[in-house]
């Protein structure tokens, strides 16, 4: 297994990863204690439960253990937009596909230590709108533009402006095909050293093998991280030659 070497691209991942200072007790917190006994209602696209499509109803609670970002996760989310704030005087720009409770969506913006612009995209409208306020809650002032909706709808809409992201992180629609297409509509809205991140690359073997193929793309240096992938999109050439790069074991995510 090839190991980071922390002296690579902008001091490498592992560097951001142990450098990472966030808050995870915050993080939680964001989401009030009571939220989490409530039931709602939600729209399951099928893809991220391996259930069927239709509404499910659930706890705030259950949700949150089994689809959120959890603390390893979180603190990743925050090392990569955290890497990105130096070199990016007018703040990151963030998308995220998937903002479910917003603790992916809380950290990312922590990581930037909030100067950042979010855009989220949510299927389920009650989602959505806990995701905002919770995102308004932990960080007050940050522009946030939530649309809900599926992502056949959403993303094409938001690629359809003249936007350009820092960080896109894919979090919703875990299906091989529907990656490789979400992928080719956001690359061209990628600025120069964008990070990609890329959920749950070892759901399923479909997934698996299109995170495969996205790290053979040309000008991008991939990172494998073990439950999410990382792609750094920079340079025009590959010098990882179409391999994966990976974290020492205790920094996985
Ligand atoms: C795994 S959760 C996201 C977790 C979140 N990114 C975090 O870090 O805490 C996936 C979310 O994507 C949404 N989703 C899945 N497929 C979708 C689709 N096709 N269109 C819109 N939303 C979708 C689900 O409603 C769910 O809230």
């Amino acid at each position: 297994m090839t190991v980071l070497d922390p002296s690579g691209v902008m001091g490498g991942p592992t560097a951001a990863r142990v450098a990472s200072v966030l808050d995870w007790n915050f993080v939680r917190a964001s989401l009030p204690r009571g939220e989490r006994d409530k039931w709602i209602d939600i729209l399951d696209f099928g893809a991220s439960s391996k259930v069927g499509e239709g509404r499910v109803f659930t706890s705030v609670g259950k949700l949150e253990r089994t689809a959120s970002a959890d603390r390893r996760k979180a603190i990743w989310l925050a090392a990569f937009s955290a890497s990105l704030t130096a070199s990016r005087r007018d703040g990151v720009d963030i998308l995220e596909l998937g903002a479910c409770l917003g603790s992916g969506a809380v950290s990312l913006i922590l990581g930037a230590q909030k100067q950042c612009r979010y855009v989220g995209l949510e299927g389920s409208p009650e989602l959505a709108r806990m995701a905002k306020d919770r995102i308004r809650r932990a960080a007050p002032g940050v522009p946030i533009d939530m649309r809900v909706g599926p992502f056949r709808d959403t993303l094409p809409e938001i690629v359809a402006d003249d936007v350009r992201f820092d960080l896109v992180f894919l979090d919703g629609h875990h299906k091989g095909r529907i990656l490789l297409e979400q992928w080719g509509q956001i690359r061209p809205r990628l600025n120069k050293g964008a990070w990609v991140v890329v959920d749950d690359i070892r759901w399923s073997g479909d997934m698996h093998a299109a995170w495969n193929k996205l790290v053979g793309e040309e000008g991008v240096l991939a990172f494998d991280l073990f439950r999410i992938g990382a792609l750094y999109c920079g340079e025009s050439t590959n010098p990882a030659e179409g391999k994966s790069r990976r974290v020492p074991l205790s920094l996985i995510a």
